[in-house]
């Protein structure tokens, strides 16, 4: 088999980005955009060791699963992957990797694997979008990332952000056109304006951060917005670091109020632009509801939130705790979920600025600690965290997870000691490839 090669493929599988997967001669060939049970036809693009990977020539025998895509841009972006097929088929193909990936990685298969949660909501969904701007043929243009590159694909609307995004980007341009304002250039590092990041709440009132390398009086550009009644704040976020984060922690309040406020399980949060919110608040509130039903506390327990953020799960399970001490490494994240606390008259939480794998210890002596919640960013959790966790045998442990790789490792690591009871998947991220997924651990008997 050789690059150019076009053979006709039953596909058999779908891996974890949505590809397509047929075999041949005991290699596995990649397909992007077929769907299992279709017969295509394929070129062969890349040869190697033990996979191929092949572009979709033609579909011979169409899956019903199919779906004809709503994006313009679908094929370049590097937002969703799965928009080809129907909502139902992503769930299952969602539901088997968490699954699989259990069993296949962690080697665990006596646990409860419950149906994945879904509100079903697939546009629209996202409260918070980034937006870098660019120039083309000396025109301003701004829109979403090619997959896996930093090349900007002209685009103001996008089904899955927040809704407003278009008529706020399209202003942002024309006054950006009109001024003869300069973009930042990625490759000479000068230009002024750099992103705009929009960011909202359920009750749909918008913040508007404009991110620039220097300051600038965009009194004009905010007198423009403001004809949105949703915008309730717009800040200017001066970053003048090189590297790929857009947003720095230099804001500057240039209309309306400093924050906007979330509703989460009834508690209100205050949102500023650095505060980190899962990205889907309804589906957030689900994933909650799940972890706590795991969790099953009771008044007398105390609990620990690990990589707490502003503290959205420690403030949602207060009620029905004795206490809840969330561990969190980002000190405005700390300080977010001291004033929630305060905002919501909860007097039972305490929130510990460190990493968890610092400040663990400190807390497992002073405290008898019932059980305990995970919810780590992608990479996982820190090993001598999880020593730490298993040398102290806290009875329990809830593991809220992003990336069901290391979730799986992580699993694998505490295995000897706990007992993975059940699994649930929780879909925050439809149309992309993503899974949520939450846990129960019990300490063996
Ligand atoms: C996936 S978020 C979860 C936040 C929160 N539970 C929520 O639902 O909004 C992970 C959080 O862990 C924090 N974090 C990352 N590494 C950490 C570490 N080593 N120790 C403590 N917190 C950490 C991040 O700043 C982030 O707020």
């Amino acid at each position: 088999m050789k690059v150019n090669d076009r053979l006709e493929v039953l596909i058999e599988n779908m891996d974890k980005d949505g590809q397509g997967i047929a075999y041949y001669n005991k290699k596995i060939i990649f397909i992007k955009g077929a769907i299992i049970g279709e017969l295509c036809e394929i070129e062969v693009t890349k040869v190697l060791k033990k996979l191929i990977q092949a572009k979709l020539i033609k579909i011979i025998k169409q899956s019903e699963y199919r779906r004809v895509v709503d994006c313009k841009i679908y094929d370049k972006c590097g937002g969703c992957n799965l928009r080809h097929l129907s909502y139902e088929l992503e769930k299952e193909i969602k539901s088997n990797k968490v699954k699989n990936t259990l069993i296949h990685v962690s080697k665990i298969h006596d646990f409860k694997f419950n149906s994945l949660i879904s509100n079903n909501q697939i546009y629209y969904y996202r409260n918070k979008a980034i937006v870098p701007f660019s120039k083309i043929d000396n025109k301003v243009i701004c829109g979403m990332y090619e997959a896996a590159s930093h090349n900007i694909i002209p685009n103001t609307t996008c089904l899955i952000e927040p809704k407003l995004l278009d008529q706020i980007l399209k202003i942002v341009v024309n006054y950006l056109e009109e001024n003869n304002i300069s973009i930042y250039d990625e490759t000479t590092k000068k230009g002024l304006f750099r992103a705009v990041m929009c960011r909202k709440t359920k009750d749909d009132s918008y913040m508007v951060v404009l991110i620039t390398t220097s300051n600038y009086n965009f009194s004009n550009l905010v007198n423009k917005l403001i004809t949105i009644p949703n915008i309730k704040s717009i800040y200017l976020n001066v970053n003048e670091r090189y590297d790929n984060v857009l947003l720095s922690d230099n804001n500057i309040l240039i209309h309306g109020d400093p924050t906007i406020s979330e509703d989460i399980l009834d508690h209100q949060f205050n949102v500023s632009p650095n505060t980190f919110l899962q990205v889907n608040n309804q589906m957030a509130e689900l994933l909650y509801e799940e972890a706590i039903r795991l969790l099953n506390p009771t008044k007398e327990d105390t609990i620990i939130d690990a990589y707490c953020g502003m503290g959205s799960i420690s403030l949602s399970i207060a009620d029905k705790v004795k206490k809840v001490i969330g561990i969190e490494v980002v000190e405005s994240a700390v300080e977010d979920a001291k004033n929630n606390a305060k905002r919501n008259n909860i007097n039972n939480s305490l929130f510990i600025n460190g990493k968890c794998e610092d400040v663990i210890n400190e807390v497992v002596k002073k405290e008898k600690v019932d059980a305990i919640i995970f919810d780590p960013p992608r990479k996982g959790c820190d090993k001598h965290f999880l020593d730490v966790i298993k040398s102290t045998k806290i009875p329990k442990i809830v593991y809220v997870s992003c990336n069901v790789a290391t979730l799986a490792r992580d699993i694998l690591y505490l295995k000897d000691l706990y007992d993975v009871v059940e699994v649930t998947p929780v879909d925050l991220f439809p149309r992309t490839s993503h899974i949520e997924s939450v846990t129960l651990l019990e300490q063996k008997k």
